[in-house]
């Protein structure tokens, strides 16, 4: 099938692109699924008695938050190598690496007989993440036509969305079952091995075999992909490649702090430290060990079901939100968008904080549901603002000169932030606010209140540094935001 594209000049087969770019977004489900899988298997793994040493009645806290965290760690690891990984191998064989990371580290937590060996294979794991966040992206941008890049590239960040659904699908569907916590983790052996398999169909990307195998092999498969402008195209990725080879020239440190580059390395790391000090991934690892301190489950025959079964509707408004932010985006712009979900987070944010803080006085019911609303209001302010315009922002303000090194920094923020806040949930709320009496009646669990005030107060700051920071990018080129930050403009003014 060969279908017209937009600019109506360039013609390239659709079909077959799309079919590469599903295949590839296959790395961003498993990046989805791995990490939020967590968030069910948690409620069993604490109180499974072949993983606990004699003593103890449940994994002590500050091994729960172990347990959820270390994956991050993986993946800044993944996340740094990736870039070396890449040039050296090409981008299909770290895609394939990543894969069978993942088809080994679901078996290997599947199987694992200790806390310790789950926190090997989930270090393991977080690395194959780490991977496929930096690798997927790069090799959908580079393999797109032009004209379609944007669409392609989104269906990556819709991919991690749908895996995270995925996964809440799967811890509820083993929720009942013994150890189904094994069960949970072996679920992603399906998607990994989809990815493995299929990234041997596929081909390296053009622009990497250029550079490596040269130009008659990157003709080869633009002839694929059906590109119609090929001579065009050839000739565009060598202008590229030369540019990026001064680039790494240039980029050196005296460069990256020269005052018009500055404000471009604020708002990328600026933008991911508030992505994630916000707590998205408190609700997105942690959400049914939420809904378990807020007493879904508790007094149901079959708890873990009960606490798993909020998070559906959570994981669901996540997927459709991240859809309506990438319709709005260039209509709306980004800052709107931005306001709009911040605010939603910080007022959603401080509603959780309040009712967990006073929930002795606030009764029960009210608890459960304010709590669960709440949530479903975060998730969508997110998904329409922080969770994709981070993203895109980083792709959009770094001159072109240091756009490589200034992504893998912010990329850098976003992964040890969501370390030291996922690492931390759980203590930051027995610090502030303590324990609470287990709404099932025994025993007592940590009271998240404090915790969530804190990235309520973040929240704001963030309103403040959209406000005095953040450009509105909706409709500028690329090079238009470059000569505005070389004039030495403010980014408010774009
Ligand atoms: C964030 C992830 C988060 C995901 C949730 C992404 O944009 O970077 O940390 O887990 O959104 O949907």
């Amino acid at each position: 099938m060969v279908a017209k594209s937009n600019s109506s000049k360039e013609t390239y087969n659709r079909g077959y692109v799309i079919l590469i770019a599903v295949i590839v977004a296959f790395g961003g489900l498993l990046f989805g699924f791995d990490t939020g899988v967590i968030s069910g298997a948690l409620l069993l793994i604490k109180n499974d008695p072949d993983l606990l040493m004699n003593n103890m009645a449940v994994l002590p806290e500050r091994q729960q938050e172990w347990v959820v965290s270390i994956t991050v760690l993986g993946a800044a690891i993944g996340a740094i190598l990736s870039g070396r990984m890449t040039d050296k191998l090409g981008r299909k064989k770290v895609i394939i690496i990543a894969g069978i990371i993942f088809t080994i580290g679901s078996i290997g937590l599947a199987s694992a007989s200790s806390v310790a060996l789950l926190i090997i294979w989930r270090l393991i794991i977080g690395f194959g993440i780490g991977l496929a966040s930096y690798t997927v992206p790069l090799y959908i941008s580079e393999i797109s036509p032009t004209q379609a890049r944007g669409a392609l590239v989104s269906i990556n960040q819709l991919a991690i969305t749908i895996g995270v659904f995925l996964s809440y699908i799967a811890g509820l569907s083993f929720a009942n079952f013994e150890e189904g916590w094994r069960w949970m983790f072996l679920a992603g052996l399906i998607p990994s091995l989809i990815l493995t398999v299929g990234m041997f169909f596929l081909s390296e990307t053009p622009r990497w075999l250029m550079v490596n195998k040269g130009e008659d092999e990157a003709r080869k498969v633009l002839d694929k992909i059906g590109e119609s402008n090929k001579e065009e195209v050839l000739e565009k990725i060598k202008n590229t490649v030369k540019k990026e080879r001064e680039q790494i020239q240039i980029s050196s440190i005296k460069q990256l702090l020269a005052p018009w580059v500055r404000p471009a390395l604020i708002i990328g790391a600026g933008i991911m430290f508030f992505q994630q000090f916000t707590g998205i991934n408190t609700i997105t690892y942690y959400a049914p060990t939420i809904f378990e301190m807020a007493g879904f489950g508790a007094d149901s025959v079959q708890p873990v079901y009960d606490a798993i079964l909020p998070a559906l509707p959570l994981g669901f408004v996540n997927v459709l939100f991240t859809v309506v932010s990438i319709m709005l985006v260039d209509r709306w712009g980004r800052k709107p968008l931005l306001y709009l979900g911040l605010i939603g987070m910080t007022a959603s944010l401080a509603v959780l904080g309040v009712v967990f803080t006073f929930y002795s006085s606030i009764g029960a019911v009210t608890v459960k549901w304010a709590a669960f609303t709440s949530m479903m209001i975060y998730i969508p302010s997110f998904a329409i603002s922080l969770g994709p315009i981070a993203w895109l922002l980083i792709s959009e303000v770094y001159p072109t000169k240091i756009r490589g090194f200034g992504m893998s920094i912010a990329t850098m923020v976003n992964w040890v932030s969501n370390f030291i806040i996922t690492n931390t949930f759980l203590t930051l709320g027995l610090v502030t606010t303590g324990k609470m009496a287990d709404p099932s009646g025994t025993g007592t669990l940590v009271n998240p209140g404090g915790a969530f005030l804190i990235y309520g107060a973040i929240g704001i700051l963030g309103l403040i540094f959209v406000y005095r920071y953040i450009p509105e990018t909706k409709g500028h080129s690329l090079e238009y935001i470059e000569n505005h930050f070389l004039e030495g403009k403010h980014p408010k003014n774009l």
